[in-house]
């Protein structure tokens, strides 16, 4: 049986976090990953723009690589566009949402902060998660516009400004929060700083793992047994990733470093000209 594909969407690196979560749970599983670099950030564009963009491009990338599941691994995007692609296809669709559910689980001094997009904190799906699952918990949200930025900035090598990240952190250590939810796929690339920019921080909460949980759960549905003997190591983890925009310099051997090393690399995806709307038939 030829090992399932899965494509994992996002604006830009992001979802490389959830990619890899999905590719350490099922490594013989082949990934397709797609990033709107060009439309990126998806925190600063409207919601009709991200989702129009997103319908487009994971239409486009379905037919060029069917796939037996997608992960739209973006915050962002998946707080409003997951009952459009639903409706576009019959493939599975998982989002990515904040993950309040289990961070209330595990909060000891119901205090929790919530680390996402200037977007994804505004919406009012959010408000929804922390009203069903957060009701007890004071729950401190961040939404910091230039983070998504400052992480894409080093693929190409840039430092990232920690002084003004541990400023714009400032309301977590005011709130004396002993769990952070991490709302943006791209924050668990730099989980190891945020750490230790917030030392008091008991309890670090993101999506990757249930993610990939999903994924498995959904295959096996579809009757997929996991081929527990393919070596990671053995396993080109990317049959494809495709950037809308030019592909950064520096993508490959940051792809390498995260062990998530691609079989082809290719930028200005789609090729111009062979965009269609998702509404068109
Ligand atoms: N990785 C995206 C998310 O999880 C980044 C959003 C953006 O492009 O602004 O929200």
């Amino acid at each position: 049986m030829t090992s399932p594909r899965v494509l994992v969407f996002d604006s830009g690196i992001g979802g490389l976090s959830i990619a890899g979560c999905i590719h350490r749970a099922l490594p013989s599983v082949r990934l397709v990953y797609l990033a709107d670099s060009a439309g990126f950030p998806y925190g600063g564009q409207s919601e009709a723009v991200v989702v129009d963009r997103s319908r487009t491009l994971i239409r486009q990338a379905l037919e060029d690589f069917p796939c037996d599941v997608v992960v739209v691994a973006c915050n962002t995007a998946s707080t409003v566009v997951l009952p459009a692609l639903r409706s576009m296809t019959n493939i599975p669709v998982i989002g990515v949402v904040p993950a309040i559910k289990p961070a209330a689980g595990v909060s000891l001094n119901r205090r929790i902060g919530i680390l996402a997009t200037p977007a994804t904190v505004a919406r009012p799906y959010l408000a929804g998660l922390i009203d069903d699952f957060a009701s007890d918990c004071l729950v401190e949200r961040i939404g910091l516009p230039d983070l998504v930025c400052w992480i894409e900035g080093q693929v190409c090598g840039e430092t990232l400004p920690s002084e003004a990240l541990s400023e714009g952190l400032q309301p977590f250590r005011d709130t004396g929060v002993d769990t952070v939810v991490l709302g943006c796929t791209h924050y668990p690339l730099v989980a190891p700083l945020l750490k230790e920019l917030l030392p008091e921080v008991k309890f670090w909460v993101d999506s990757g793992d249930a993610i990939a949980r999903r994924v498995i759960w959904l295959l096996e549905q579809g009757g997929y047994e996991p081929d527990d003997q393919a070596a990671p190591e053995r396993q080109m983890p990317f049959e494809q990733v495709l950037f809308t925009g030019r592909l950064p310099a520096g993508l490959e051997k940051y792809l390498e470093e995260l062990g998530l090393p691609a079989g082809q690399l290719l930028g200005n995806w789609p090729a111009e000209g062979r965009i269609r709307s998702a509404g068109s038939a």
